[in-house]
């Protein structure tokens, strides 16, 4: 963090247009990675001497040292939810971090300077983590468990906090249940393994090639591989909640079909966000809001299911049990590669030619 004087700044013009100028009062800055048009990976600007905000009064600075790298980064990127974040370019994408807490608001009551400290940032957030600093609020963060590197820690709040808001406060899965993942080797399919598992649940999973060893280690009874096996004939069972990470409509399909009924179906592609960039935020949103009415109506007359769009939510209840069980070796998200923070397009390069399996982690100097 460097402290220069906001008039040096402006005149400088190291950020033009820059959305957070008029919130400087301290006049500090940092590193960041900057996204100030909509496009490829080309478009991620490194740059040092970008405004850092003041913390508020339930908020804490955190010096960043690994951040990593999620899918919805990369559609943020490519104009993924444009209608709310176009008029407040540059942003800052990224929302999981893992580092040390370097400053801590009036109200911040269990989290102190210098403590080790990992979570993650709502999808909405504006100023996501790709920096040195990033502002979280207190309920956002938990002490990192000293047996976790910054790198693994950063790879699991945002992917576990996702799957403990479907499986755990929506579906409220239950010891002994039976639950489906669509897409169980990916980041958020095996931590909701590892979470279904430790309440006691029966998984069975779909999932590629590369990640079938990674779904059987976090604890799945069955595993199918969704490139050379027939799921529907796999299933023979009834599930109690399928959680579908891919909705795409015949993984729809495949979930909806294979629930008990008074199941939950759980699709982490909601269009509220595509819908809105479509339509604008309040006709999309009003466009979203009665589709999701009418699908969950026709699934409860069709197959008598409960059907959600999911979207991940910090909880500090979640994040609790996600450090006990990360800190035990019962939450893993495998990193396949690291990069540096200003090798950024780099990382969403390696992520987009599905080169690496695993996490692409940023690491922070
Ligand atoms: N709603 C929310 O709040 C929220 C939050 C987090 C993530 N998400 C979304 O959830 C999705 C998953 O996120 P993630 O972080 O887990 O991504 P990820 O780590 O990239 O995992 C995706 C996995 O899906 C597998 N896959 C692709 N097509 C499949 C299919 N038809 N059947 C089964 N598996 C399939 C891929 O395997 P192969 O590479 O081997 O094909 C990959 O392992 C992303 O679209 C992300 O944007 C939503």
């Amino acid at each position: 963090m460097r402290r220069h004087s906001l008039q040096t700044l402006k005149t400088a013009k190291y950020f033009p247009g820059y959305a957070w100028v008029s919130s400087v009062r301290s006049m500090s800055t940092c590193s960041a990675v900057l996204v100030t048009r909509f496009g490829g990976p080309e478009v991620l600007e490194y740059r040092s001497a970008v405004a850092l905000p003041d913390i508020g009064s339930n908020e804490v600075l955190v010096r960043a040292r690994a951040v990593s790298v999620n899918p919805l980064d990369l559609r943020m990127r490519a104009g993924y939810g444009k209608s709310l974040f176009k008029p407040l370019l540059p942003i800052v994408l990224g929302r999981d971090v893992s580092g040390e807490v370097s400053a801590v608001g009036s109200a911040v009551r269990h989290l102190q300077v210098g403590e080790e400290v990992f979570g993650a940032l709502h999808p909405t957030a504006i100023r996501g983590t790709y920096s040195d600093y990033a502002i979280l609020a207190e309920e956002q963060l938990i002490r990192k468990p000293a047996s976790l590197s910054h790198v693994d820690a950063a790879a699991i709040p945002f992917a576990a906090l996702t799957a403990w808001r479907a499986l755990r406060s929506a579906a409220r899965i239950q010891n002994g249940q039976k639950v489906l993942i669509i897409g169980g080797g990916g980041a958020v399919g095996l931590a909701a393994t590892y979470l279904a598992k430790a309440v006691g649940c029966h998984v069975s999973v779909t999932c590629g090639q590369r990640t079938m060893e990674w779904a059987k280690e976090a604890g799945a009874e069955q595993v199918i591989d969704y490139t050379s096996e027939d799921i529907k004939e796999q299933l023979k069972d009834r599930f109690d909640a399928v959680l579908d990470t891919i909705g795409m409509p015949e993984t729809e399909s495949l979930g909806i079909n294979v629930l008990r009924r008074g199941g939950h179906y759980l699709t982490l592609q909601g269009e509220v966000v595509s819908m809105a960039d479509k339509y604008g935020l309040i006709a999309g949103g009003a466009a979203a809001a009665a589709k999701l009415v009418q699908k969950q109506m026709q699934y409860k007359q069709s197959h008598g299911i409960q059907y959600w769009w999911s979207v991940m939510r910090t909880d500090a209840e979640a994040l609790e049990e996600i450090s006990r069980l990360s800190s035990e070796g019962k939450l893993t998200v495998p990193v396949g590669k690291t990069f540096t923070l200003a090798d950024a397009a780099e990382a969403h390069r390696e992520r987009e030619g599905k080169k690496t399996v695993g996490k692409v982690v940023l690491t922070v100097e």
